[in-house]
């Protein structure tokens, strides 16, 4: 199989941010992406890492899965497991603020309006992308709503990355929740390639064969 012997480390799913130990703040990520990247790159042979937020999704192969709550524990599994990875795909909508103080005890409902102070995760993919060696791969996500082929290949630039997969939340059964999803990929050299709708199993199996183009 094309991928024996390489390790492979994909994210998957949202992040939860505490506010109290009964709240946080969240997101729709379902997870189904990434858990069907993780079961291509095993199909394919490869050594799988999946490292996973809350999501109810469970991964058909044998993989070593992770699994997280916040963007802080993802961001210690991925460092971890990064030096290691041939491959790395994130996959996971990882919070980009979380409350400043996390509250000890449940916040009571108040007589006026209540003000959240918010502070940014650090960006796992852009701390990867500084850490990574030659001969490793890596890829991202972007999912937009506007402007969406310029964010994409600004992210592409800005965090040292081999590939990004555009979804756009402006095509109707693509993204978060649903079962298929519609993407473009652009490469190092900006070249960009247009996928028709289709499953998320299919949507995997077309990443990882633009990733195993890079490897050949
Ligand atoms: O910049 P933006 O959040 O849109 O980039 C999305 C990509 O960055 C996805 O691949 C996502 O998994 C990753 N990301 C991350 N850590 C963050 C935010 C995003 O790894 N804090």
């Amino acid at each position: 199989m094309p991928l024996n012997g390489k390790k492979v480390l994909v994210t998957a799913g949202p992040t939860y941010e505490a506010i109290d130990p009964v709240r946080f703040i969240g997101n729709h990520s379902s997870g189904k992406m990434g858990f069907a990247l993780a079961d291509e790159f095993a199909n394919l042979g490869a050594e799988v890492t999946l490292i996973a937020g809350p999501t109810a999704q469970q991964s058909t192969n044998a993989l070593k899965r992770v699994d997280v709550i916040s963007a802080e524990d993802m961001l210690k599994a991925c460092i971890s497991a990064f030096a290691d990875s041939d491959i790395t795909v994130m996959c996971a909508a990882v919070a980009d603020y979380r409350p400043k103080v996390v509250a000890s005890q449940k916040i009571k409902k108040q007589a006026d309006d209540l003000t959240l102070e918010l502070e940014k995760t650090a960006d796992i993919l852009a701390t990867l992308g500084k850490e990574k060696k030659s001969g490793q791969i890596l890829v991202g996500f972007a999912l937009e709503t506007h402007d969406e082929e310029n964010y994409a290949k600004g992210k592409l630039e800005k965090k040292n990355l081999d590939l990004v997969v555009l979804n756009s939340l402006n095509d109707k059964g693509a993204g978060f929740k649903s079962d298929t999803n519609k993407i473009t990929i652009f490469n190092k050299a900006l070249e960009k390639t247009v996928f028709e709708m289709k499953s998320k199993t299919e949507v995997a199996k077309d990443i990882c064969t633009a990733i195993l183009k890079m490897i050949k």
